[in-house]
């Protein structure tokens, strides 16, 4: 582990040829980025009323450091946080960096199919630098953190340590004009998003319709600091039933 601030100093790092990498690289970007392929449809329009109440939310400053998370794994967080740091980017004239903070089950290569690309842990552990890691996407003023090149062999070590809240600081006072929307994994799961939650200046918290118990919902709810929670999202209302809906057949549970 290094002193993380040093990561943003490269005559610090072990300089190694770093070719930028673009979204869209291994495939164009996926159909469930509504607000990227669909930005009329009903979807983005409720995405849309996302970044509205970000934009404009009652009382005090602007947010600008908003994590996406839940009680448990598939509820929509990945792809609500992916679809709102478009909306957000086609919004007003902001900037965004979307942040892949599930080591464990990131989603985000996927979504906006960018090779195996250095991150977070590459940055915490002192290989790169912030500004090496960057994705470039088709989306003007969106840019991506990876979570990792390679899976880490001690996500929670990684991450428990005090140098991912000190990233995301970092991060924040390095782009102070940027919206820095991260994408972590469940509460239920893994210490991660409570250690994130205190570094962020707001929490988006997503359920899925006739998916999250309630008993589910309110634990983790109970876990994060009430005073940040801009908003529930409950997702994916529309969806068909269970049985026809499109879920991949991974057992996400065992990686946490
Ligand atoms: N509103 C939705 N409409 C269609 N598919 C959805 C919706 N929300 C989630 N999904 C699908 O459910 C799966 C889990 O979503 P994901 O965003 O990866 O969840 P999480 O990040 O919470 O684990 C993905 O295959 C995703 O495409
Ligand atoms: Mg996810």
């Amino acid at each position: 582990m290094v002193d993380i601030s040093k990561a943003f100093e490269k005559e610090h790092l072990e300089k190694e040829n770093v070719e930028p990498t673009e979204a869209g690289l291994t495939g164009g970007l996926d159909d469930h980025l509504y607000m990227y392929h669909m930005p009329y449809s009903y979807t983005s329009e409720q995405i849309r009323k996302i970044r509205t109440h970000i934009f404009h939310a009652p009382g005090g400053e602007r947010k600008r450091i908003i994590m996406v998370t839940s009680s448990l794994p598939s509820e929509g967080k990945s792809l609500i946080a992916s679809n709102l740091a478009i909306a957000i980017a086609k919004g007003e004239d902001q900037h965004v960096l979307l942040v892949e903070c599930d080591l464990r089950r990131p989603a985000l290569q996927e979504l906006f199919h960018y090779p195996p690309t250095a991150g977070l842990s590459e940055i915490i552990q002192g290989k790169r630098s912030i500004a090496d890691c960057l994705i470039k996407t088709p989306i003007d003023k969106l840019t991506i953190l990876s979570s990792a090149k390679e899976a880490p062999a001690n996500p929670s070590e990684l991450l428990e340590s005090k140098n991912l809240g000190t990233l995301i600081d970092e991060v924040a006072q390095r782009y102070p004009d940027r919206f820095v929307i991260i994408d972590t994994p469940p509460v239920q799961a893994t210490v991660d998003p409570k250690i994130i939650a205190d570094h962020v200046e707001g929490i988006i918290f997503v359920t899925r319709y006739r998916y999250t118990r309630t008993t589910d919902f309110k634990m983790a709810l109970n876990t994060l600091p009430r005073e940040k929670i801009m908003g529930i999202v409950l997702n994916a209302v529309d969806v068909m039933p269970a049985q026809k809906f499109k879920y991949r057949k991974y057992s996400y549970h065992k990686y946490y």
